[in-house]
Order: C-alpha cells, then structure tokens, then sequence
C-alpha cells in the first residue's frame, strides 16, 4: 500500500477530491485537534482547510482525564482555550500532545490564544508562575500561537529560544471601533503597561490614545491615581489585553466620566470577566464592550480565527 492509500485509510480523505488537494504534500498534512474548550478549532479548520482530528477526552469519576487519540496525525495543532480552568486545561493539552507523540505524531503545534498566568509578579516572594509554565509547559509543543500574551517583552526574550507566534486582535478590534458613529474619539488605557495595546489600537484609527496611572491594590481593586487630559465632549475607546475582575475598567470609566466624556467603548482581547462584572461595567456608562473569541465570553464579539488561521498558513 503506498503512502497515499494509507492516509486515505487512516484519515479517510479523499486525495483525489480537489478539495483535499493541500493532503498530497504528505510532508505538510496537517490536522487540527480540538480540546475540550477548543471550539475555535472548528473555525479555524474551515478557514485553513486542514483537517479536524479527533481525540476521546473523558473526565473520570477521580477527576484524572482520560484521553485517547485513535488516529494521529502527521502534524497536529491543539486548540485549547486555557481559560476559567486554566490548571486543568494546561494539564490536558499537555496528556494531547504527549499521546499524539507518543502514538506517531512528528510536530504538535499548540493554539492557546489565551494563555493564563502571564501576568506579572508584584511583590518580593510571590510566584512568578508565567516563566514556570513557559519553561514548563511551552517546552511541548513545537510552536505556540497565542493572542496578545501579556507579558510581550517577556515573551519574545524568550522567543528566541522557543518558538512563539503571539499575534495581536488590535488591528481587528480597531476596525469594530471605526465603523462606530462617534465624535472626537480619542483612545484609553486605562494603565501604563497597556500603552503598547491602545497606541497599536489608535494607530489603525490614526487618532491619539493617553494612558491613565493604575495602582493595583489587590486581586479585585484598583485605584486610579492620574487626571484625563480634557476629554470633554469627546467620545472614548478603553483598551485593554483583559478584563478579569473588571475594576480596572470600572474606575477608569468612573474617572473619564467625571472629566465629562460622551459616550464609553470598551475593546479588550481577553474578556474572562463574568455577566455579574460585565453588568457592572455597563452599570457604570458604558455603551457596549468587545472582546475577542479567544476566551468564549457573552461579549466575543470578534474573531481571531482568521489572524490565527493566517498565521497557521505561513
Ligand atoms: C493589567 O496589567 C492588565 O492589562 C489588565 O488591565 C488587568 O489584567 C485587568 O484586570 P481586572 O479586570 O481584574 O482589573
């Protein structure tokens, strides 16, 4: 049986169907692997033409995962969202790939857009859990793809030692924002290190952006300590990489709301917040929020299947 037949057998394509025509570079076959919160790997394997794979994921009675993969691929991507069960998540896609490896797989490639515990440490003594999971976790993988990693500088120090594609969905959020009907607009971050967000952000609209001081004084409250240049009048874009607890974009609305803005948006990547803390947000002013599918959210308004997708293609 030649190598063609087998695939033909083993992944049940047909090569002789133009639409599969990207199969017949065996080298480059490719098969995309949803995890149990990887629906986003539906998407992007309409959009790249590669192949949805299949893997058993059951939750025993222990709480252990099982995981089977009947059918590895040659290369295969891992979708995974890593978020609201990050401990949990991280540890099955490692067990996906491992199997994959372990049962013939020669690349696994793994698709986190949201990658958890990348935010950093404040205090002396505290655990700085995203170098242990990059020297931990992205070790498994053959290439990681994630979207807006928090810590940017970090990442691509380490870049150079691990291969990491971190793609950014201003550009995508920025084109939500420029289809809106407003006046004046002028972008906001709410802290300092979300400055390299909001000036990509302004960028694509070519209008100005500030940032605002943020000291953070615990895990769910932060206090803003700068003033908003004048803002009277004029319509605002918030941008953040995340909403978590949601008081960073609660007190820097409260803030631009007292130096009488117009009209509120938020835009942030990664929106885990949950309804209770979106309420909240549109409690306090504003007209609608837009986060991304990188985390499946009531406000994933904007895919990045297709900047992923792209990504993936090149
Ligand atoms: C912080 O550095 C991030 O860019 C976000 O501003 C922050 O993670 C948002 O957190 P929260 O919604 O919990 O205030």
């Amino acid at each position: 049986m030649g190598e063609k037949e087998k695939l033909n057998g083993l992944h049940g394509y047909n090569l002789q169907n133009p639409k599969f025509k990207f199969c017949e570079n065996i080298k480059n076959l490719m098969q995309i692997i949803p995890g149990s919160q990887g629906l986003l790997g539906v998407k992007l394997s309409r959009l790249t033409g590669f192949s949805l794979g299949y893997v058993q994921l059951e939750k025993l009675p222990s709480g252990e995962k099982y995981i089977r993969v009947p059918q590895p691929p040659e290369n295969a991507v891992i979708v995974n969202s890593l978020a609201y069960k990050p401990d949990e998540m991280i540890m099955e896609s490692i067990l996906i790939a491992e199997t994959l490896r372990e049962y013939g797989s020669k690349k696994v490639y793994g698709v986190f857009p949201y990658m958890p515990y990348s935010r950093k440490r404040f205090i002396k003594g505290e655990a700085f859990p995203a170098k242990t999971l990059i020297s931990n976790f992205f070790s498994v993988f053959d290439k990681i793809y994630v979207v807006d990693y928090h810590l940017e500088d970090y990442i691509n120090e380490i870049s150079k030692k691990i291969e990491i594609y971190n793609i950014s969905a201003m550009e995508k959020l920025a084109e939500v924002a420029e289809s809106l009907d407003v006046k004046d607009p002028i972008v906001v971050s709410p802290d300092e290190e979300g400055v390299r967000w909001a000036s990509r952000f302004s960028k694509k609209l070519n209008i100005d952006y500030f940032y605002l001081t943020k000291i953070r004084v615990d895990a769910e409250n932060v206090v803003i300590a700068s003033k908003p240049p004048d803002v009277k009048d004029r319509d605002i874009f918030i941008v953040d990489d995340m909403i978590s607890a949601g008081s960073t974009v609660i007190q820097a609305v409260k803030v631009l709301k007292k130096a009488k803005c117009r009209k509120i948006y938020v835009f942030s990547t990664h929106v885990l917040a949950k309804t209770e803390t979106l309420r909240k947000i549109y409690e306090v002013g504003v007209e609608e929020i837009y986060g991304t599918d990188t985390v499946p959210s009531p406000v994933s308004k904007v895919s990045v299947s297709e900047l992923i997708a792209k990504a993936l293609k090149s």
